[in-house]
């Protein structure tokens, strides 16, 4: 019989209870307790959540239940302390929310602490499990668009909720290439100050190892998706080749033109839809060490270092070869010399969030 696994999840927010259910939901889970500083919240998500164990205190409840998973989904500012209390913990696997970290030392320090505990991460890039998502990838590895010379993503969104999600998929599709350098520019100082603190507009280049050239955007600037309405969801990530392109719309299906046509298919990003598969994938990898999880901490740390590359060429001008080791924290530098100008906008919609 199949191992049931104990989960912690710690935070009540929106994606802590999106986590929360998608364990309790899955056989081979038992959410065996949540636990958040705030009791009124507490007690009401475990009304939700069929009353599991609740608590004030992650490392001690962790500790009591045995967890084989701690999850945590907390605002950005709040990782490597819950990444000790993880590993302390005992648990085997931790999973939380993107991004990793504030910095790239953050995230060194996060990556040397797990790789030497031994313990397993996966962070929730889980829009890849949406089927207008793999229908792309599917596309790209069927040869339909010949040998992939770009990759793409864009998104008006800022930088620290949306820049990893883009990162994360265009690796996929270029089948998990290094990236050797990269070069970029930021405007806008708006959005420095949100608890996901980035430029209101940032774009990069990256040069993959295996030669392929991504184009990444995010924010103010970043154009429009048209096809999609919500405007968080105006997302678009694609790959081009001598054949063809193919592109995901996080809001609105897939779409392709090759040489046999122009195609496109439906889906949308759907939590109910991408959580399930995303934390089955965690049972799998604790059963068997050779079945990493596509959204594997290594893999993450791959895209953050990307999108703090990027920061590091606005701060230092140029290309930044890559790995990068630890420097001035990125967003404290930025902060330092982006000029205090108004961010210009690529459509009206966006005034609302950059005005
Ligand atoms: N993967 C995705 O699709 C996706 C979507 C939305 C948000 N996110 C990410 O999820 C994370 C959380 O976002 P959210 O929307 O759930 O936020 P939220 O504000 O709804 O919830 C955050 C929770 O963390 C708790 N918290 C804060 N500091 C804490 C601490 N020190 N110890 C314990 N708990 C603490 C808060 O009380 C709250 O319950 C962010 O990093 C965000 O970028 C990911």
């Amino acid at each position: 019989m199949n191992k049931v696994y104990k989960a912690v999840v710690v935070g009540m927010g929106k994606r802590g209870k999106h986590h929360a259910l998608a364990f309790k939901n899955n056989p081979r889970f038992e959410l065996a307790a949540i636990c958040t500083r705030d009791r009124s919240k507490l007690e009401r998500a475990a009304a939700e959540l069929g009353n599991p164990r609740t608590s004030t205190d992650p490392l001690g409840i962790a500790r009591e239940v045995r967890a084989d998973v701690f999850c945590f989904c907390t605002p950005p500012a709040v990782r490597l302390d819950l990444i000790k209390i993880g590993i302390a913990s005992g648990a085997k696997l931790i999973a939380y929310e993107k991004p990793i970290a504030l910095s790239m030392n953050e995230a060194i320090e996060i990556r040397e602490l797990v790789n030497r505990a031994g313990i397993k991460t996966v962070v929730s890039h889980q829009h890849r499990y949406g089927r207008h998502y793999r229908k792309v990838k599917e596309m790209i590895d069927s040869g339909a668009l010949g040998r992939i010379h770009t990759v793409y993503g864009h998104a008006v969104g800022w930088m620290m909720h949306l820049f990893t999600h883009l990162v994360d998929y265009m690796r996929w599709y270029n089948g998990n290439a290094e990236a050797e350098w990269v070069m970029g520019q930021a405007a806008g100082r708006g959005k420095l100050a949100d608890n996901h603190p980035s430029p209101d507009h940032i774009a990069g280049l990256i040069q993959f190892g295996n030669g392929v050239r991504g184009m990444i955007e995010t924010g103010a600037g970043a154009p429009d998706v048209p096809e999609v309405e919500y405007w968080w969801r105006k997302c678009r990530i694609g790959a081009q080749g001598p054949e063809g392109f193919a592109e995901v719309l996080t809001g609105c299906g897939w779409r392709s033109v090759t040489r046999d046509g122009a195609h496109s298919g439906e889906g949308c990003m759907n939590y109910d839809l991408d959580m399930p598969p995303y934390v089955n994938d965690m049972a799998d990898w604790l059963d068997d060490d050779s079945k990493i999880h596509p959204c594997n901490g290594e893999s993450a740390h791959k895209g953050f270092e990307i999108t703090m590359a990027v920061l590091r060429s606005v701060i230092e001008r140029g290309q930044i070869r890559l790995p990068l080791g630890p420097g001035e924290p990125e967003l404290e530098a930025l902060g330092r010399i982006l000029p205090d100008r108004p961010v210009l906008l690529s459509i009206e919609a966006n005034r609302k969030e950059y005005s």
